[in-house]
C-alpha cells in the first residue's frame, strides 16, 4: 500500500469518534493563546465538521486531487481574512499528529511520518497563499 492509501486508512479510523476532533482542538489550542483566542467566536461544533472534510481535502490533495479547494482555504486563511501566520501550520500539524497517534490504534512511528510526508504538500498549497 502507498502513503497516501495508509493515511487514508488511518484517517477513516480516526473519524470514527467526533472525539478526534474535539481532542486535536484542545491540543492545538493548549500550544498557544493567541491560537486560542482565534476561535472565541466561533462555534467549534460546526468547526470540527468543517476540519474533518478540510483533513479530507488534504489527503486528497496527494492523491492527486484538483487544488480549488485548497485554495479556497489558503484564501481564507491568509493575511487579508482570518490573517493564520505560516508558523501556526507547524503547530497544527504537530497537534495533528498526537491527535491521531492517540486515536488510531495501528499507529506507528512510520505511520505518522507517512502522515506528514502526505499533508506537507497541501498545507504549504495553504501557508503559501498567506
Ligand atoms: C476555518 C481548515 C489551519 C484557524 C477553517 C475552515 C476549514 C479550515 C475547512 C472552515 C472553512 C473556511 O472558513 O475557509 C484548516 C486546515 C488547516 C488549517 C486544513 C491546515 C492546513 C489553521 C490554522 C489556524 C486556523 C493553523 C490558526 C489559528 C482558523 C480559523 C477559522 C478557520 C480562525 C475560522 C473560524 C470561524 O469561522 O470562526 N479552517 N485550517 N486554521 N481556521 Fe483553519
Amino acid at each position: 500500500m502507498n502513503n497516501t492509501d495508509l493515511v487514508f486508512q488511518s484517517y477513516g479510523r480516526c473519524c470514527r469518534k467526533d472525539e478526534f476532533f474535539v481532542d486535536f482542538y484542545d491540543f492545538f489550542m493548549s500550544g498557544s493563546d493567541t491560537i486560542r483566542n482565534r476561535f472565541l467566536k466561533t462555534d467549534m461544533e460546526a468547526q470540527r465538521h468543517l476540519l474533518r472534510n478540510g483533513i479530507m481535502q488534504l489527503i486528497l490533495h496527494a492523491r492527486g486531487m484538483s487544488d480549488r479547494k485548497l485554495r479556497a482555504l489558503g484564501e481564507s486563511h491568509n493575511r487579508n481574512h482570518y490573517d493564520i501566520k505560516p508558523e501556526w501550520y507547524t503547530l497544527w500539524l504537530e497537534a495533528l499528529l498526537k491527535t491521531v497517534r492517540q486515536h488510531d490504534p495501528h499507529y506507528t512511528p512510520e505511520l505518522g511520518k507517512a502522515w506528514r510526508d502526505v499533508l506537507n504538500p497541501g498545507i504549504d498549497l495553504i501557508r503559501g497563499a498567506y
